[in-house]
C-alpha cells in the first residue's frame, strides 16, 4: 500500500457549502465544504457513475445529479436505499491555504 498525499486544490477555491472537482492521478474526487469543513470522496455515484461534485450539497448529504441517490460526504455511506453501499472518503488536511488529500493506492 502507498500512501500518498497530494495538494488538490486552494480552500479559497471551495467556499462553505460548495463542491469541487478534482483528479489525482486519474482518480475522480469530489471535495465539499461543509460549514468550513472540508471533506474528499469518490466522484463517481455507485448507481451509475453519476458526477457527484455536480450534485446538490446540502449540510453533509450530497445528492447524485443523476437520479437523485443520496451519501453522506463525511461516512460516504448512502442514505437512501440500496442503504449500506459506500463511496470511498479520503482524509483530508490544511496547510498555509492549501486543500491536501490522503490516497493510499493498492500496490
Ligand atoms: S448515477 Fe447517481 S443516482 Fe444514478
Amino acid at each position: 500500500m502507498a500512501v500518498e498525499v497530494v495538494r488538490v486544490a486552494a480552500l479559497a477555491d471551495l467556499p462553505p457549502g460548495r463542491l469541487l472537482y478534482v483528479e489525482v492521478d486519474g482518480l475522480p474526487i469530489a471535495l465539499a465544504n461543509v460549514g468550513g469543513t472540508i471533506y474528499a470522496f469518490g466522484d463517481s455515484c455507485r448507481h451509475e457513475g453519476g458526477p457527484l461534485s455536480a450534485g446538490a450539497l446540502i449540510g453533509e448529504t450530497i445528492t447524485c445529479p443523476w437520479h437523485g441517490w443520496a451519501y453522506n460526504v463525511r461516512t460516504g455511506k448512502s442514505i437512501v436505499p440500496p442503504v449500506g453501499l459506500r463511496i470511498p472518503t479520503y482524509p483530508v488536511s490544511l496547510r498555509d491555504g492549501e486543500i491536501f488529500v490522503t490516497i493510499e493506492w493498492e500496490e
